[in-house]
């Protein structure tokens, strides 16, 4: 239920106490509006797939509340109440529109943005057991300050795991524990610049999330185009850059896997300037068609960088990640570490090697990549009925796919007219560089981790009404 914004604890029981819980939330954060209508409890109960009595029970109570008002022939709407928290408590210390002043909200329904798992699959059983595991074992000496680069037993363990998964050449001294590729990427730069790199090449189209995070390191971004094959690697070669970001096991967002020809032409260029490639291997555990191909860092780790996390294959509030890296920029990393925040939280640290070790990481990587791909299956089969015109890219791996829409298709009309019919996506536009958007086809970029196969389904459908100028209903 994570997509309506609401949480929906199935172990909890209370179906009905939780979702009037969810909503009276949402209508005092103003995240629901006066007036809004709500869906008939026969679509919420199928879409939240509960029983219909237990949403009839929740808007019953939310009716005696005065939340809701049901008017027969008008359904059921948001009441026209004053917010229940104005007028207790302190103050605000700037005054709020009144809920009637703002533009209602559409409520979201199917959440398809991008970039996160599923996350009412993560294991939080095992992990409280490797949490114990670890807190029970610990000497008291590793609750002082950590080793900057991460604590040595989860740089052996994860050493082990990505050689093995990711044909890495992992040693664990060239490893440092970041808090996610975010900080991986932002300490490299910030040395990347020291050394005198005044350039940094990024794939076009990008992760729009990165962006400024990589403009704030001070370096200048070159845009260097993505073919179907990947990143061209020849139009990076007539760049000033010798240092490039790219993201070959799949490309973000276009979902392209580097073919093998680029992959050995990339590691060619950065051996012929002298420069240094980093490797974004964000969502690599998900490969569908075969087992994941080896990362480049493995080709040639004196000019590879293999940046990962834990946010797609467990959860991105956990920030945790790595970088392994050539001797003289996983020291720099260290000493970044050391200079800014004295290095990761160690329980965290320890829990995740606990995980490795135990083997719930790779159980876990299993059974999502199962769910991921019955998950893709879905869309991808309701996309190719529901969108006819459109052209899926990037099914064979990761956790999104890239869509182009029908030509003629206006990218930022079907993406409002999604959110009106309860369906969030992100339109790919903004991905590009400016130039490029120009003549880029309309196109959606669709996360489908976190729904069911039967509300992905759905999804697909009210897609296909807002792409037909339909009424999305
Ligand atoms: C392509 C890509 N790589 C990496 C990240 C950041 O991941 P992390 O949570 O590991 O910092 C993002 C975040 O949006 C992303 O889009």
């Amino acid at each position: 239920m994570t997509d309506l914004h609401l949480s929906l604890d199935r172990s909890a029981g209370r179906l009905a106490a939780q979702i009037a819980a969810g909503f009276r939330a949402a209508v005092r954060s103003g995240r629901l509006t006066a007036g809004t209508r709500l869906p008939s409890s026969r679509d919420l109960a199928r879409d939240l797939d509960v029983s219909r009595g237990v949403v009839v029970t929740a808007y019953e109570q939310l009716t005696a509340e005065g939340f809701l008002i049901a008017r027969r022939g008008d359904g059921t709407r948001i009441a026209p109440l004053a917010r229940p928290d104005e007028g207790s408590g302190p103050p605000p210390s700037r005054p709020r529109p009144r809920p009637a002043e703002r533009p209602a909200e559409p409520l979201v329904l199917y959440d398809l943005t991008p970039g996160q798992p599923d996350l009412s699959a993560f294991p939080r059983e095992r992990w409280i057991s490797a949490a114990r595991a670890a807190l029970r074992t610990l000497p008291h000496d590793a609750l002082g300050y950590p080793d900057p680069a991460g604590v040595p037993d989860l740089r052996a363990e994860l050493a082990s795991y990505l050689g093995r998964v990711r044909a890495a050449h992992a040693d664990p001294g060239r490893i440092v524990i970041m808090n996610g590729v975010a900080q991986g990427l932002s300490g490299l730069l910030g040395q990347l610049r020291a050394d005198g790199h005044t350039a940094l090449a990024v794939e076009d189209p990008t992760s729009v999330r990165q962006l400024p995070m990589l403009a704030a390191a001070g370096v200048r971004l070159v845009r260097v185009p993505v073919d179907e094959e990947g990143v061209d690697v020849a139009a990076l070669a007539r760049t000033q850059a010798r240092a490039v970001l790219v993201t070959p096991a799949h490309q973000y967002p276009t979902g392209v896997v580097l073919s093998p020809a680029r992959r050995a032409a990339l590691i060619a260029w950065a051996r012929d300037v002298d420069g240094v490639i980093l490797e974004d291997d964000y969502d690599a555990e998900f490969r569908y068609d075969r087992d994941p191909v080896g990362c480049l860092q493995g080709v040639d780790p004196d000019r590879v960088v293999l940046l990962g996390s834990v946010s797609k294959s467990l959860a991105p509030a956990l920030r945790l990640g790595w970088a392994l890296a050539p001797s003289f920029l996983a020291e720099g990393l260290r000493e970044h570490r050391t200079n800014t925040d004295l290095g990761a939280p160690v329980l965290e640290q320890y829990a995740l090697t606990e995980f490795l070790r135990g083997g719930g990481y790779d159980r876990h990587l299993r059974t999502m990549r199962r769910r991921y791909r019955a998950r893709r299956d879905a869309l991808a089969g309701a996309l190719a009925e529901n969108l006819p015109g459109a052209r899926v890219h990037g099914v064979s791996a990761g956790i999104h796919l890239y869509v182009e829409l029908p030509g003629g298709c206006d990218e930022d009309e079907v993406v409002e007219r999604a959110a009106r019919a309860g369906v969030s996506v992100a339109g790919a536009r903004a991905m590009w560089s400016p130039r490029r958007a120009e003549e880029a086809p309309p196109a959606l970029v669709l996360g489908y981790a976190g729904l069911s196969e039967p509300r992905l389904v759905k999804a697909a459908q009210l897609l296909g009404h807002a792409v037909a100028h339909g009424d999305g209903g």
